[in-house]
């Protein structure tokens, strides 16, 4: 295409000219299609950074190393991303004026706290699943060992914590709370692992498990940015809504790519016997994929050949498509929490990243 024309400049510009926009308005791989909005959520990423690789310099230096050693292998930071991007959709409203500055410091802070606990469950995660590859690296528990993997977890949520504090009681509620959900989805999985089991479970182990805590980045993002109650709720439903998409997504990703792309070993799930949502519409089918299906996948699959099999049946299966329809769904809610909000900029940038989540399903 030539000519394209973009909705944040209302006129038609040369293909050069959009490249040109475009590399000015990406962050972490997503066009948020503001300059000003990517400068500030590229310039709080970096501050983060520095602040997650100081936090986790605590005076033991084996911790440090092993708990930065996930950081240091890559990661999309999206949690932070989101924590930046929903204080903005509320500064946009409620004090533009502090958009000229960079973002509080507590901000940054919140967005830090969020990303350690992620990284913590990450290590214990990779434990559990038995999993060599993590962000295209070695796991940590490859790396080292089990021992040390579940102790660089233990290290991180500590120094989360001593983060929290900073933030106040309010925050340590919020975390806690957070920290529930997160091990009551991941318990809910690991004792169901090898059922069948159902949508709903799966909904309520991925609600757990994962959408909690992006969840709390939205949430985050808006008390940091002195959000009212009802804004708060709203950036709490939008991010909870975009954290079942990102799951739900990442499930699929398990089955659909290979691990160049997602930097982890596909067919995770199967192996470790856990229904996830395109596996479980998939046996649904009334067809000879689904009658193939319920032969194979009768609990965790051991035989290499058969999770091959199971992976190329699912590719192109009715559950795919399924899954597909139901990230849409959340992605509508997403969108409808987030339309309380006036429209800004800062609006339309959080709704790239709703949009982004989608996109990575196909
Ligand atoms: C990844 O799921 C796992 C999680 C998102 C949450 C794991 C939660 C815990 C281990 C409990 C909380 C613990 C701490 C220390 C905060 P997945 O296996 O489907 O995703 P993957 O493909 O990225 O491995
Ligand atoms: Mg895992």
């Amino acid at each position: 295409m030539k000519y394209q024309r973009i909705p944040a400049v209302g006129k038609e510009v040369d293909e050069k000219e959009v490249q040109r926009m475009a590399d000015e308005t990406q962050v972490a791989g997503i066009n948020i299609g503001d300059a000003a909005i990517a400068a500030r959520t590229e310039e709080s990423l970096q501050r983060t950074e520095d602040m997650l690789y100081e936090g986790l310099k605590r005076g033991h230096d084996l911790p440090t190393v092993t708990a930065s050693y996930l950081a240091q292998a890559g990661g999309k930071r999206f949690r932070p991303l989101t924590v930046f991007l929903a204080a903005q959709v509320v500064l946009a409203q409620n004090n533009p004026e502090l958009l000229a500055e960079p973002l509080h410091e507590n901000v940054i802070k919140a967005a830090t706290v969020v990303e350690m606990v992620h990284l913590a469950s990450l290590y214990h995660d990779d434990v559990m699943d038995e999993a060599e590859q993590r962000r295209g690296a070695e796991s940590a528990n490859s790396r080292w060992d089990n021992s040390v993997a579940i102790l660089a977890g233990d290290y991180l949520f500590a120094c989360a914590s001593m983060f929290m504090a900073d933030l106040g009681a309010e925050a340590v509620r919020i975390t806690s709370q957070t920290f529930l959900e997160l091990v009551n989805g991941q318990m809910e999985e690991t004792i169901h692992a090898g059922d069948r089991g159902s949508v709903e479970t799966y909904l309520s182990v991925i609600d757990g498990k994962t959408a909690s805590l992006i969840a709390t980045a939205g949430l985050f993002g808006a008390r940091e940015a002195g959000a009212d109650q009802t804004q708060q709720d709203a950036m709490h439903d939008a991010a909870r809504a975009i954290g079942m998409a990102f799951q739900i997504v990442d499930d699929m990703i398990d089955i659909a790519s290979d691990s160049d792309q997602s930097g982890k070993t596909p067919g995770t799930d199967l192996r470790e016997g856990v229904f996830t949502l395109p596996v479980l519409y998939a046996l649904e089918q009334e067809d000879e994929v689904g009658e193939r299906l319920r032969e194979i996948l009768t609990g965790p699959v051991e035989d290499e050949a058969l999770v091959e099999e199971a992976l190329a049946l699912l590719r192109n299966s009715e559950g795919m498509r399924r899954a597909r329809e139901v990230v849409h769904n959340y992605r509508g809610m997403a969108l409808e929490a987030i339309s309380v909000f006036v429209e800004s900029p800062a609006r339309a940038a959080f709704e790239s990243l709703i949009e982004f989540t989608v996109a990575r399903a196909g």
